[in-house]
């Protein structure tokens, strides 16, 4: 194996490990993908101004995300499947995400459900809902993540209806993978992958099947997810989702600054300027595009945080920078997952914790609470 230096590797790695389906599920955006390479494009765009003759020595990359302490401000986001990625794969980013002091959060599509997670790591961690339809089973769900000792609910708000990923449709995207001939060809190539698969028990909807009305196997679990993400969402729901938790409360998939506004009056804790990393609405604004706009028209009136096509800590520097408080990794994580399960992932945040914590130092500064536009050239984007 050639040594493992970046997320990059990371991701070559996990190509090859990864059964093409679920590898292709990560790795790909809807419709053009314009949005999704935009995410990662536009990072590079913004330039940081190189200090010298600082002292450097001391840093911290010690923040807050809701009031929490983090280790360094960035978190797993929440994605569907990850246990597909690698057999048990959201226990053991958890278990990943707690050695490195920083949130794991379980998507409501998750492999592993919010009962395995507590029971695995007995440590607090955050989840994702969708709304559906059954609002018994979603008010259900919120429930069963303050039991799970949950604390943080991220209500994800841009998947009322889904947008299409062309290599889903043709891989004939389900899990488990259906024995087609091309599924079964490629998974010989697997073999790890396969022989970590045969040795659990989570193969399906962990949070859902067993759970929702009517969905006891794979085939009644298909029918119903397709039906059950529900267009009717909207802001009210977001008050009774709010009274319903309790707790602390983080709005994802904020990317108008508008909604931003509607974010503030709901009265959530943070908000996540967010385009679903490309998976949505194709054409839409990357991510660190949209943020400045938006920081400046909620202040800190909430939190705001960031997602979408980080792949470095410089990129975490520069959304620090245009104001985010907190910052979530999907694709990175999941490949460090799919090349080498718990290590993998542990490699992909240690990682990006270096190259933030480097990139801070080349900037002049030795605390992440201190840096802001000034470490970009010409203050950055408008
Ligand atoms: C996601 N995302 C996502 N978001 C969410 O709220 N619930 C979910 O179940 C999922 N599922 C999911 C699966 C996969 C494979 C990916 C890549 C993403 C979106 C995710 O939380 C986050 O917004 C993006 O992944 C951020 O972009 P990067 O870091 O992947 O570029």
């Amino acid at each position: 194996m050639a040594t493992i230096t970046s997320i990059e590797d990371l991701r070559v790695l996990a190509k090859a490990r990864v059964p093409r389906m679920f590898y292709d599920y990560a790795d790909s955006g809807s419709w053009t993908e314009s949005t999704y390479r935009a995410n990662e494009s536009d990072f590079q765009k913004i330039k940081l101004r190189q200090r010298v003759a600082v002292d450097m020595r001391n840093r911290t990359l010690a923040a807050t995300m809701v009031g929490q302490p983090v280790s360094m401000p960035m978190a797993l986001a929440p994605t569907g499947l990850t246990g597909m990625q690698h057999a048990d794969g959201e226990i053991l980013a958890a278990r990943a995400a707690n050695k490195a002091g920083i949130p794991f959060t379980l998507s409501t599509m998750s492999i592993c459900s919010l009962e395995d997670i507590a029971e695995a790591t007995g440590k607090p961690f955050w989840f994702q809902l969708y709304v559906m339809r059954d609002r018994e089973f979603a008010a259900n769900l919120i429930d069963r993540a303050r039991k799970a000792g949950c604390s943080a609910l991220v209500l994800t708000l841009d998947l009322q209806i889904l947008g299409q990923r062309h290599k889903d449709i043709k891989n004939g995207l389900s899990a488990p993978p259906k024995p087609t001939l091309t599924n079964l060809i490629n998974l010989a190539t697997k073999w790890r992958w396969c022989l970590a698969m045969a040795g659990t028990k989570r193969r399906s909807f962990g949070n859902i099947v067993g759970h929702a009305k009517g969905v006891d196997d794979m085939s009644s679990l298909s029918s119903w997810t397709a039906e059950q993400f529900d267009p009717a969402l909207n802001w009210d729901d977001v008050q009774w989702i709010k009274d319903r938790w309790g707790g602390k409360l983080i709005l994802k998939g904020i990317l108008d600054a508008e909604d931003a506004e509607l974010a503030v009056k709901s009265g959530a804790d943070a908000l996540i300027v967010s385009n679903h990393g490309g998976r949505q609405l194709d054409g839409a604004m990357s991510s660190i595009e949209a943020l400045p706009d938006i920081a400046k028209a909620v202040g800190d009136r909430i939190e705001v945080h960031m997602d979408g096509g980080i792949r470095t800590g410089q990129d975490i520097i520069k959304a620090v920078a245009l104001g985010a408080k907190g910052t979530y990794v999907g694709r990175a994580f999941l490949y460090g997952l799919g090349a080498l399960g718990e290590e993998g992932v542990t490699m992909a945040i240690e990682i990006i914790r270096k190259e933030l914590d480097i990139t801070m130092a080349l900037c002049g500064l030795r605390d992440i609470a201190a840096v802001d536009r000034n470490i970009l050239v010409g203050g950055g984007p408008a």
